[in-house]
């Protein structure tokens, strides 16, 4: 049975790993990898999300996996379109709208006209009938329920997939920011790194991804294990390790250092008034990225600056454009012309 709709108003953050979807009226109904598995010959759609995530690294010549977008910016057009409008096409077959489907997506800083018209383009070619923009850490302080329409500096830093966004607002506008290609997805490249210089142990990204969850913590948690299975560099036979906090602690340190370098560079260029709200409140920490343990007192120690946990994190964004659609004549100020 359809549910019937006036119209579709759909929030679509994009992300490097996770595409989440809010609806309205509805809240957030899809949380899909961004991923997409296709045959390489014909194009044709093979799989989508999850099921495609569970290809990378096992996919035999003819099928190609590829994630549409890499580092937060969406550069395989054609796979984007294909996966919002498989998504899309699921509402559809929930929803009848009367008016069709308008979206709002959620951009990082500095992407170029050119690139901003791209996924406009993506959003028009997957069936949306308008599409708006809006700048991620807008989104990120929104959906943290930061009142980003005072005169107080919030300085918010989302710890995504591919890309960290740091970024001081005030008076509902970004005051300086800065958009680092570091996120979860280099911590799992820093974990087969690590593992493969120090053990000689070559391990895949699924393996990695789930080593770094299943540990969770930089911190050390009493000789809790997870037992990664890979491969002998030098005899090409099947190996094993124990993997450990520690190890993950060593293994994305060098990213942790990077990733508070550039927020000591905010804070220092950050005017003395918006410097003095920092330092009252804090910084607030999105972001998939963000749920590892630990992370938050690495950076306090760091930067000498409180650090405040947003509840669910890897949602900060999609609940900000769930808001912004919610109350459209609120926040139009904040969408972004073309
Ligand atoms: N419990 C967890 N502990 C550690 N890392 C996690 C956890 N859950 C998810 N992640 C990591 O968070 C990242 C995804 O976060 P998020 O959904 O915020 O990114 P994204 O929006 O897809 O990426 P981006 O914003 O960079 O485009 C992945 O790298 C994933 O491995
Ligand atoms: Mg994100």
């Amino acid at each position: 049975m359809f549910k019937i709709k006036k119209q579709l108003f759909i929030g679509v953050d994009f992300g490097t790993a996770v595409t989440k979807i809010y609806l309205q009226e509805a809240g957030i109904v899809e949380e899909i990898p961004t991923v997409i598995a296709l045959n390489r010959r014909t194009r044709g759609v093979l799989a989508i999300g999850e099921e495609a995530k569970k290809m990378i690294g096992r996919n035999p010549m003819n099928i190609d996996v590829v994630r549409p977008v890499l580092k937060g910016v969406v550069v395989h057009f054609d796979e984007a379109l294909i996966f919002l409008e498989s998504i899309l096409d699921r509402l559809k077959r929930e929803y009848l709208s009367l008016l069709g489907v308008k979206l709002i997506i959620g951009i990082p800083l500095d992407l170029t006209e050119v690139q901003k018209k791209g996924v406009i383009d993506v959003g028009l070619g997957s069936g949306a009938k308008e599409v708006y923009l809006i700048e991620e850490p807008i989104a990120a302080a929104l959906g943290a329920n930061l009142d980003i329409e005072e005169a107080k500096g919030i300085l918010i830093v989302d710890i995504g997939g591919g890309t960290t966004d740091i970024a001081l607002i005030s008076l509902g506008g970004v005051v300086l920011g800065k958009s680092i290609r570091i996120g979860g997805d280099t911590f799992n490249e820093a974990i087969i790194n690590y593992l493969k210089s120090k053990f000689g142990l070559l391990i895949g990204e699924g393996q990695a991804e789930e080593a770094k969850i299943k540990i969770g913590s930089i911190v050390n948690n009493r000789g809790e294990h997870f037992l990664v299975k890979g491969r002998d560099i030098l005899t090409g036979l099947p190996k094993e390790l124990h993997f450990t906090s520690q190890h993950l602690r060593e293994s994305i340190a060098e990213h942790l250092e990077e990733i508070s370098g550039v927020l000591k560079d905010i804070v220092n260029l950050a005017p003395p008034d918006l410097l003095s709200d920092i330092s009252q409140y804090g910084v607030y920490l999105a972001g998939g990225g963000s749920l590892i343990h630990g992370l938050n007192n690495f950076l306090e120690r760091e930067i000498r600056l409180k650090i405040n946990l947003i509840d669910d994190p890897r949602y900060a964004v999609v609940r900000g454009l769930g808001k912004v659609l919610e109350d459209i004549n609120h926040y139009r100020k904040y969408l972004i012309n073309v």
